[in-house]
């Protein structure tokens, strides 16, 4: 992979695969996130807000520096209990604010900076379109706007041979950071999920890193728009 990518929550756990992953095979990686970790020899680590367009900017303007942006990996997110009849509202703006407008603050700002024929990925849930999945109302519906957006955004930068796809990833070997785990617990924990599971098995991050490092490749110049379930047969179900 030529140039440099970008990938929003790099310190998280699928951020952090991506980026190794990315790395890898040859890209000069970017981890732009508001949690500072340490991150790998060679990469840079960029603390950005993505619910702050001057931070998203400075953010852009910094990674410019080191090269041509060729991809962007957009897998920040925040999970908070939201549930139906008593979600506190002030968590249903955040979620909503972390998780589907800063997608779109990032996407919107990418269009200036990336290069003609970079790759944007995008990161929904298996659960975007699931109603049974109790607690979770503002997550999930930030999810299916995502999925909604990697099409606005295939068609309207396809033009310049930017493509825009996005992975749905389903029960995940580790749970996301902050109240992941507390859902998993209600959920009746990981042995149960993944026994949900058409497959029986929970997803990896590595795995997620492999279809995402595919889509944002040359070997996939003409999949725009789409999502790809990465989840055990999950959305099958
Ligand atoms: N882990 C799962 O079970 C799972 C399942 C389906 C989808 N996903 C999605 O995949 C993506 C990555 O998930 P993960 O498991 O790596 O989660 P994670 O919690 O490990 O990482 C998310 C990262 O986003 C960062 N972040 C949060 N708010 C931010 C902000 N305002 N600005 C910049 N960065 C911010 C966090 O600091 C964190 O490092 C998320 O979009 C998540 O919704 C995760």
């Amino acid at each position: 992979m030529k140039g440099v990518a970008i990938i929003t929550g790099g310190t998280g756990t699928i951020g952090a695969a991506i980026s190794e992953l990315f790395q890898k095979r040859g890209a000069t990686v970017v981890v732009a996130d508001l949690d500072e970790q340490p991150v790998a020899k060679g990469q840079t680590f960029i603390r950005c807000d993505v619910t702050d367009p001057k931070s998203v900017a400075s953010m852009f303007a910094e990674a410019a520096k080191l090269g041509d942006i060729t991809s962007l990996v957009v897998a920040h997110g925040i999970l908070l209990e939201t549930v139906p009849g008593t979600a506190d509202p002030v968590a249903v703006g955040k979620v909503l604010d972390v998780n589907l407008k800063g997608s779109a603050l990032v996407c919107d700002q990418a269009s200036a900076h990336l290069a003609e024929g970079a790759s944007i990925l995008l990161l929904s849930s298996m659960s975007a379109f699931m109603g049974r999945v109790v607690g979770g109302y503002a997550y999930q519906a930030s999810k299916a706007g995502i999925e909604s957006m990697t099409r606005s955004y295939a068609v309207a930068f396809g033009a310049r041979g930017i493509r825009v796809n996005c992975i749905a990833p389903g029960y995940m070997a580790q749970p996301m950071k902050g109240e992941g785990s507390k859902l998993r617990a209600r959920q009746g924990g990981s042995d149960k999920v993944r026994e949900a599971t058409p497959l029986r098995r929970l997803v990896t991050e590595q795995e997620l890193a492999m279809s995402a490092a595919f889509l944002c490749s040359d070997q996939a110049p003409s999949i725009t728009g789409v999502v790809l379930p990465v989840d055990s047969g999950q959305r099958a179900f």
